[in-house]
């Protein structure tokens, strides 16, 4: 198995930016975690990302069909800002965090940094077939395991982030009041909308990891209550909230 710091990887994609005029910084490259050891635990936190990811987007999902089912698009924006951002905010304690990032964000809460575009330039490159990516960043005595996935949309995305002129448009005010900055409209289905980001801070990480490797279910989902607030991303919704 291949182990790649996270610096490396973007200065091979800052080099091929650059050739398209795109001018990146890169850091000098930290040593990456080499040996038997590493190699076993990175193919741990692999797998543990992975159930992570499963159960995060399983839970948004299923809150986004509930709240689309029970009150429409206008009011499950709410709803689904403020859990997205409840779920990523839960897990930092046991060493794990896991987030949404898109170049083409709606929360700026979700802009993605330096090695994340890279990232997401790799996953738009017709040449990367994988569906994640992984790499190590930091001193050694302070490792941190980074895992990507990249997100693409799908039909039932497109009432929220598809096509402007096809907004219902309480919807598009709704939107424009709590993200003014909003730049997440405009996608096709199968198009690269982001990527789920989960780093694992190394050893700190490794008990969790075991537990979500073993199957262990850590993400909550509760169910969607319209009623319990309207703040969005420090935002406050006003207006009327009736259906
Ligand atoms: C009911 C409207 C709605 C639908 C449908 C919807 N989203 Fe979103 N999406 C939002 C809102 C609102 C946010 C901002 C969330 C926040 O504040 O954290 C968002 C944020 C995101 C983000 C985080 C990055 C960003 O732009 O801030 C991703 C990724 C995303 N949506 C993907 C999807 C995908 C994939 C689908 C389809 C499976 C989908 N969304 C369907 C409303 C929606």
């Amino acid at each position: 198995m291949k182990i790649l710091s996270c610096t490396s990887i973007s200065i091979i994609v800052a080099l091929i930016l650059t050739s398209c005029g795109t001018e990146e910084t890169a850091t000098p490259d930290q040593a990456t975690p080499t040996g038997k050891s590493m190699v076993a635990t990175e193919k741990l936190f692999i797998q543990a990302a992975e159930q992570l990811v499963g159960q995060y987007s399983s839970a948004l999902k299923s809150e986004l069909m509930v709240a689309l089912d029970n009150y429409g698009a206008v009011e499950a924006i709410k709803v689904c800002s403020r859990q997205a951002q409840v779920l990523a905010a839960s897990h930092s304690a046991e060493g794990w965090q896991i987030k949404r990032v898109s170049r083409k964000w709606r929360n700026i809460l979700d802009r993605p940094d330096t090695v994340e575009v890279a990232m997401l330039e790799m996953f738009d490159n017709p040449a990367t077939k994988d569906e994640y990516l992984t790499c190590w960043s930091g001193p050694d005595t302070a490792r941190v395991f980074h895992y990507y996935k990249k997100i693409v949309v799908k039909n039932i995305c497109l009432q929220c982030h598809g096509d402007l002129q096809t907004f219902d448009l309480d919807l598009y005010k709704r939107i424009k009041i709590a993200y003014p900055y909003d730049k997440a409209t405009g996608y096709q289905a199968g198009n690269l909308r982001g990527m789920y980001v989960v780093s694992v801070e190394y050893p700190a990480g490794e008990d969790m990891a075991k537990l979500l490797a073993d199957g262990v279910n850590i993400v909550e989902f509760t169910q969607p209550d319209t009623t319990a607030g309207d703040t969005i991303a420090g935002d406050s919704v006003t207006g009327d909230t009736s259906p």
